[in-house]
């Protein structure tokens, strides 16, 4: 287990540079499977959920490789269709995505209930049911499942909620089914968009990403190619809310404005001084904190990956901030810990009213999840004193050289593996 040792107060000024999208580079590595021709992919950020998926890669007999920092080359002729174990799966959520690309292209995946966070009870039942419209016959051998279709055909498919791993796992098994495939109720997040890109790169059919009905017209070949990933949203988001309370003046860059827009609505209405520019945004603590209200919903609603972090500029604010959780139902485990730093919080439910502005005091705390774990470290790092942050490998599945990020805008934090 790794831990935060994090000494707050400090300025955080100057620039960083945001990394690829954890929850694009999640999907899109497993994609890539689907074509037997090697693909590349630039500005793959460098987290540890991609040491998980890349010995999934190399468990099937593919190939991963990392060159020039934030180039990945993937190649899949060699795979073989073999059963992902549990000690695979468990590392990350996104191994669910060998479901749809192992399914779309051996037409058979056999792979463990997927790990992830803790923060609710994340059923996949909508990906399941998507399989089985295309064709599947799914069974269970222990605790793996076992997808398996004659033949997949495009169908509709209605999602009961706009489920953003269900929309991705459905758009991978029917790139090579037969006929049309329509997702109604799609869900419409920027990493759906960067992935249905992805494949039609490869030579997919895929078209209206981005609006609620995805529609798939099956191709028996993909071919290589070379895709970018998108900039990270919510590490964008985290460093935007951390430089509103701590810095003088803060330059987020590798942003791209409009996936971070409900976001920054709410900080122009909490006040906060905030300029964005074409691909970056410059922020500074200028400004009193106002209380606001976030209710989180699928984008472009308010994203609940920001949820956790807002939390603790809410800390910040004179007054009362409410937040409505309507996304997962166990998502506020990182208010008890705050609590624990001296924030003055009420939970009742999916609903929590945080209190401002508070001092917030150094403690020795725990992360129950990765957001979780950066707001935590966004208090930590106003807090006084010296904080600790217990199970601190969570923040490295989806924030890259963070430490190194922070120290050069002049935090003062050290991980430690114990
Ligand atoms: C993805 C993101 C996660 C983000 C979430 C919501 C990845 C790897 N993770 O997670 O960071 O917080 O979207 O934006 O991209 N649901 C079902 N049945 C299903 C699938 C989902 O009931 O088959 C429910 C979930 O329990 C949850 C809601 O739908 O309440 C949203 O889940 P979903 O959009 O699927 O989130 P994930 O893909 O797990």
């Amino acid at each position: 287990m790794k831990i935060l040792k994090i000494q707050g107060g400090n300025k955080l000024n100057g620039k960083v540079r945001i990394g690829g999208a954890k929850n694009s580079a999640v999907a899109l590595i497993p994609a890539a499977i689907l074509c037997d021709e090697v693909v590349k992919f630039s500005n793959v950020p460098d987290i540890s959920d991609m040491d998980a998926l890349s010995d999934i890669i190399k468990y099937l007999n593919g190939s991963y490789k990392r060159k020039e920092d934030d180039m990945v080359y993937i190649a899949s002729s060699q795979m073989q269709n073999k059963e992902i174990p549990e000690k695979l799966t468990s590392r990350l959520r996104a191994s669910y995505y060998f479901m749809g690309a192992l399914l779309g292209k051996f037409k058979k995946a056999e792979v463990c209930m997927p790990g992830g966070c803790t923060i609710g009870s994340r059923p996949i039942d909508l990906h399941l049911k998507g399989f089985e419209k295309l064709g599947a016959k799914i069974s269970y051998r222990g605790d793996t499942l076992v997808i398996q279709a004659d033949e997949l055909i495009g169908t509709n498919i209605y999602l009961d909620f706009a489920s953003v791993g269900a929309t991705i796992n459905i758009m991978l098994a029917a790139v090579k089914a037969k006929g049309m495939t329509i997702i109604e109720n799609a869900a419409k997040e920027p990493e759906i968009v960067n992935v249905a890109n992805f494949l039609n790169l490869m030579g997919a059919k895929v078209y209206g990403a981005g609006t609620n009905i995805i529609r798939i017209n099956g191709v028996d070949e993909l071919k290589s190619c070379y895709c970018e990933v998108i900039p990270d949203r919510i590490e964008a988001a985290t460093y935007i809310m951390i430089g509103a309370v701590l810095s003088d003046d803060l330059t987020v860059e590798n942003v791209i404005p409009e996936h971070i827009h409900a976001l920054v609505q709410k900080l122009i209405e909490m006040g906060v001084d905030i300029q964005v520019d074409e691909d970056k945004v410059h922020v500074t603590n200028k400004n009193k904190l106002k209380p606001i209200n976030v209710r989180t919903l699928v984008y472009p609603g308010f994203p609940t990956d920001m949820q956790q972090i807002i939390a603790t500029l809410m800390t910040q604010a004179e007054g009362q901030s409410t937040i409505e959780e309507t996304i997962f139902e166990n998502r506020f485990l990182n208010l008890y810990e705050l609590i624990k730093m001296g924030a003055k919080i009420k939970i009742d439910g999916r609903k929590a009213y945080i209190d401002g502005k508070t001092k917030l005091y150094a403690n020795n705390i725990t992360a129950s999840d990765l957001r979780a774990a950066a707001g935590l470290l966004f208090a930590a790092l106003i807090a006084e004193g010296e904080t600790v942050i217990n199970n601190t490998d969570y923040i490295l599945r989806g924030y890259e050289k963070v430490v190194e990020k922070l120290e050069k805008l002049g935090a003062k934090l050290q991980l430690i593996e114990i």
